[in-house]
């Protein structure tokens, strides 16, 4: 099975970068795509490069239209927006698709596949509360950037992995 992985520059990058070596683990074929601050976010937050995510992924340039996200015909088994910026869900309300990361969560909705949103902001203004509506009521499954303390993790590695498994279950890839 493929999954669609989108990666912005919210902060929370780790959350990306875990969500991408988890599916990997479960023998699951990654299609990532970085948008340009998902890269910078990624290397100031993580100090880790697009050429690392490259052993467990394959990664697009988020400029390439022509890549098999951007079509309905390159089937998959659902994308995660991981972590979401502001800015990229205010383009996913609105169907935009001027980049891959947002066609290729455009195409996903209209296939009627599972399409996972994970914002990242706080505080939050009604445009955001109401791009997030506007996807939600379109079929995205909204789940904020808030792990679960009830598992009491003991460190930032157990904490991201709370989200990562709900994110997972979202996706019927682990039980609930
Ligand atoms: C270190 C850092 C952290 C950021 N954290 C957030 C955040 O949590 N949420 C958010 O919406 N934007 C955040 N931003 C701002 C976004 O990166 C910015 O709005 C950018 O235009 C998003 O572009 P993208 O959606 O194409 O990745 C952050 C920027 C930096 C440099």
């Amino acid at each position: 099975m493929r999954i669609a992985v989108g990666v912005t520059g919210a902060s929370g990058a780790i959350y990306g970068y875990t969500l991408i070596k988890a599916l990997t683990e479960l023998g699951i074929e990654v299609h990532a795509v970085y948008t340009e601050m998902g890269r910078k976010v990624l290397e100031y937050e993580c100090s880790v490069t697009l050429q690392d995510i490259e052993r467990y992924a394959v990664i697009y340039d988020n400029a390439d239209l022509f890549a098999p996200l951007a079509s309905g015909s390159f089937k998959t088994g659902g994308m995660v927006v991981v972590p979401c910026s502001m800015h990229t869900l205010g383009a996913l309300a609105t169907a935009s698709g001027r980049d891959l990361l947002t066609r290729a969560a455009d195409v996903t909705l209209k296939e009627q596949r599972k399409l996972v949103v994970v914002p990242r902001e706080t505080p939050m203004t009604a445009i955001h509360v109401k791009n997030m509506l506007t996807l939600a009521q379109a079929g995205a499954v909204i789940m904020p950037a808030s792990p679960p303390f009830y598992p009491k993790p003991d460190t930032l590695d157990q904490l991201v992995d709370g989200l990562i498994r709900q994110i997972l279950s979202a996706l019927q890839l682990v039980p609930s």
